[in-house]
């Protein structure tokens, strides 16, 4: 009998694997970083072919460490970093380009075209998403307009686009021989093609963008056997029952399965998610309206998701850019040896800003320094703008319910760092509660594959797995809460109209 579900969580920096028992506890984990390729200012890749090999590596890492065989394994989920966009040869699997980033920027020249026509929002109502340079639909239209032969190919059918999870699937499960090209409703709601209705892709919009149908994957639910491993190899043979975007994944893995319940991830970027339950809420606050889940044949649950670009990737950017600090982690001592930020507020527009703001023209800026302030501040300013950022997604959404969040469940890398949980707590003037398994992401998808073979019966044993760790209770006196968010508002608006 198969005592276990794994999961695999193709991430922006890493990839990982993870196996989980009936508890949803975390039994093994192998992880590996993957390069980041930066060709120009703006653009991020990722190599696919590295991507996949580490795909293979960590699943039998994972496997290995837990001294377990595949047998062992009842389903395996997939979770992914959403919207990078890969297009590759159905024939040999070759991709024809590095995948592009959701980071990336250089399709703001598409964006700006087709937002001249209809405006910014012209695809809202249908998709849920402002036009930006973040989503997959203007990434695959840059490489059928930049890689040489690429559209002919497309049009004839030769080649096959997918965000993360489907390249994931589609090698798993055979590559050329026979791979499933497949997706679910949450990548797919990302990619600014696919009506958020009827879960299907829209003509017209693909039309529009300049996207071939023939393209894109076929769309099924985020928890059913699309199909098995191969045979040889890794997990050969055992079920894949699972898709979930990484944020929506987190959404699952920490319970927030009622209409209101609401998680924020703090990875590379901070990913706010509120579920709203049956309901497609339209924002008009800056916030995205996205798929949360599709359990196999029941209703589709929505959520309105608040993303913010560069959280932790700005203390990756200060160990590896400015050499500040040595490790990640290092940050938190570094910022504790001053009592405040001194004055010093860093607005981490690298992508341009993402909600609220949807500014593609935003680049960053560190304002308010004098003399005075020192490696201490400016480590503190760095923590805090994940903390405003996150005050800014969640005024937003307040606006767009009309009902105040009461606390903040918590997950992701960054969690562990009290100095940034306390000072969240205070700029919201909320608790903020941490998970036991803060590893939500890879247990959403888990939760995801197992649920559809039945390991496990139903959300209620999703429930009953979700255990508090620690709670952080707001002591910043308001006044000066209200004072320090001021001040981070006028920071903000100092990056505006950067690139022109
Ligand atoms: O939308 C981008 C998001 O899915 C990336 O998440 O955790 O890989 O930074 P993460």
């Amino acid at each position: 009998m198969a005592s276990y579900v794994a999961a695999i969580d193709q991430g922006t920096t890493s990839t990982r694997c993870m196996i989980f028992d009936h508890s949803g506890q975390v039994v093994s984990v192998d992880q590996v970083e993957h390069r980041q390729i930066f060709p120009r200012a703006g653009w991020v890749e990722h190599d696919p072919e590295e991507i996949w090999s580490n795909t293979r590596q960590v699943c039998a890492g994972a496997l290995a460490k837990a001294d377990l065989v595949s047998s062992e394994v009842a389903a395996v989920g997939i979770t992914n970093q959403r919207e990078t966009t890969v297009i590759w040869e159905k024939a040999t699997g070759k991709p024809v380009y590095n995948a592009i980033v959701w980071q990336d920027t250089r399709t703001d020249t598409i964006v700006n075209e087709l937002s001249a026509n209809g405006g910014q929002n012209r695809y809202q109502a249908k998709t849920g998403l402002p036009l930006a340079t973040y989503f997959s639909g203007t990434k695959i239209r840059w490489i059928l307009d930049n890689v040489e032969g690429v559209r002919e190919r497309a049009e004839r059918g030769e080649l096959l686009f997918g965000n993360m999870d489907t390249w994931v699937l589609w090698n798993s499960t055979g590559g050329p021989d026979g791979g499933l090209h497949v997706t679910d409703p949450t990548n797919a709601s990302r990619t600014l093609l696919m009506d958020l209705e009827t879960l299907s892709w829209d003509p017209d919009i693909c039309a529009e963008i300049g996207i071939p149908l023939a393209l894109l994957p076929e769309i099924r639910s985020s928890s059913e056997v699309y199909g098995h491993f191969r045979e040889r190899g890794v997990f050969g043979g055992v079920p894949i029952a699972g898709i979930l975007g990484d944020q929506q994944a987190a959404t699952f893995g920490q319970a927030c399965l009622s209409p209101g319940e609401a998680k924020n991830t703090y990875g590379t970027g901070n990913f706010l998610l509120l579920n709203t339950g049956t309901e497609r809420v339209i924002s008009e606050n800056g916030l995205l309206t996205t798929v949360g889940y599709k359990i196999g044949g029941d209703d589709t649950v929505y959520c309105l998701e608040g993303s913010i670009a560069v959280t932790g990737s700005l203390v990756q950017w200060l160990r590896d850019n400015l050499g500040m600090i040595g490790t990640a982690p290092e940050i938190e001592e570094v910022a504790r040896s001053v009592d405040d930020n001194g004055g010093a507020y860093f607005v981490p527009a690298f992508s341009g800003l993402f909600a609220p703001h949807w500014r593609s023209d935003a680049r960053g800026a560190i304002v308010g320094l004098t003399r005075f302030v020192n490696r201490g501040h400016l480590a503190r300013a760095v923590l805090e703008a994940t903390a405003f950022q996150t005050r800014e997604v969640i005024e937003a959404m307040n606006a767009d319910s009309g009902v105040p969040l009461k606390s903040l469940k918590v997950d992701g890398g960054m969690v562990s760092n009290e100095l940034l949980m306390q000072f969240q707590a205070d700029i919201l003037g909320v608790p903020v509660i941490r998970p036991v398994v803060s590893e939500t992401t890879a247990l959403g998808a888990a939760y995801a594959a197992g649920l559809a073979v039945g390991f496990w019966g139903s959300e209620q044993d999703i429930r009953s797995n979700w255990a508090k760790d620690k709670q952080w209770d707001p002591v910043m006196p308001a006044e000066k809460r209200e004072q320090e968010y001021r001040q981070w508002e006028k920071a903000v608006t100092k990056t505006f109209d950067w690139v022109s």
